[in-house]
């Protein structure tokens, strides 16, 4: 395999196997998706934290910056307005429906009725086999290695293998990725493709602040840490002084509570701490990332990721017996 096969999900073709994250909050937006999508990936603007109508014109502005590429969404399933936020993001004409942080039934049938493919992130071969049964076109496998929610305690590549045993469709690999040759191993442990967060978290056109963005570049293993969410999963984050609150358990009791949130355990306002961190508060709000933001060393453009990512995948074929 020398160069990259394309991804085909439904009736959607990508050149690339590369799904860029749903990130929230306003981490992923259009500038991002829509680059990404330009140049051969998917990608994903993420719900959390918008406005139904504020997702359906991300999606449209999306799609006129990706030149024909696929645009895509990732909305939870735990937040109250799923529902609409799906609706609207059917309505902006997104390609595709990425569900992570609960399991929906009904998502299927408002996608079928657009004609939209659903991928249900998963991370074991019991909830893999579900989403196929109710209609997924494919599925996310998500490691312990991710950034945001967690869903397992066990490796991307340990994970992998039993639910592509288990399932047809494709299955995408998230968590830890982030050179081509990574890219290879995911592909060659039998992925169809791969989702990267952190990477794309810190390139030029992630809406994530320019402080943000160095807390990754700065990362070493030992500034990425585990914290508590209230959404009831534990999160993967970069170490700062709000998370060494919440670690020494100082976390002064929430104000104002919207309920954006399906079911919230209150312990702090996840949506404030995601949208100080996104307005460049990276010591009082929650800076999200994934164990490899500490292999993170720049912020290239999407473009220019897009570029080497495919040489990485190149090169660490060269010598093999089917480069
Ligand atoms: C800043 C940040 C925000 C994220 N927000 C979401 C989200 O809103 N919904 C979701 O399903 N996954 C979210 N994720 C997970 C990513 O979409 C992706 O699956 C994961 O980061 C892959 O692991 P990696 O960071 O090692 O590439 C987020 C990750 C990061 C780093």
């Amino acid at each position: 395999m020398p160069q990259m096969p394309a991804l085909t999900i439904g009736d959607k073709t990508a050149r690339l196997p590369i799904i860029q994250g749903g990130m929230a909050v306003r981490i992923s937006m259009a500038p991002l998706a829509g680059a990404v999508a330009r140049a051969g990936g998917i990608g994903l603007i993420a719900g959390s934290g918008l406005e139904p109508d504020e997702m359906r014109n991300e999606v449209r502005a999306a799609h006129a910056l990706a030149a024909g590429g696929v645009v895509g969404v990732n909305i939870m399933v735990a937040i109250r307005k799923f529902k609409e936020t799906v609706h609207a993001a059917l309505e902006g004409g997104t390609n595709l429906l990425v569900c992570g942080a609960g399991f929906s039934r009904d998502v299927f049938q408002w996608a079928a009725d657009a004609g939209v493919p659903v991928v249900p992130i998963v991370g074991s071969a019991r909830v893999a086999t579900l989403s196929q049964r109710f209609g997924a076109a494919a599925v996310i496998v998500e490691g312990v290695e991710a950034g945001g929610h967690l869903g397992t305690d066990r490796t991307m590549l340990d994970l992998l293998p039993e639910i592509v045993e288990a399932v047809d469709i494709p299955v995408i690999g998230a968590g830890g990725v982030v050179t081509g040759a990574d890219i290879r191993r995911t592909l060659d442990a039998g992925a169809a493709g791969v989702q990267m967060g952190s990477r794309f978290a810190a390139t030029a056109e992630s809406s994530a602040p320019e402080a943000f963005k160095q807390m990754y570049v700065d990362a070493t293993d030992d500034d990425i840490v585990i914290v508590r969410s209230p959404v009831g999963l534990p999160g993967r984050a970069i170490r700062n002084p709000f998370s060494q609150k919440m670690a020494d358990g100082e976390l002064a009791p929430i104000g104002r509570c919207i309920s954006c949130l399906k079911k919230c355990g209150k312990e702090y306002c996840i949506m404030e701490r995601l949208k100080m961190a996104q307005a460049g508060d990276v010591e009082d709000g929650l800076v999200f990332a994934g164990s490899a933001a500490a292999r993170v060393h720049d912020i290239p453009t999407v473009a220019e990721l897009m570029d080497r990512l495919v040489g990485e995948f190149a090169a660490s074929g060269e010598g093999s017996e089917d480069a």
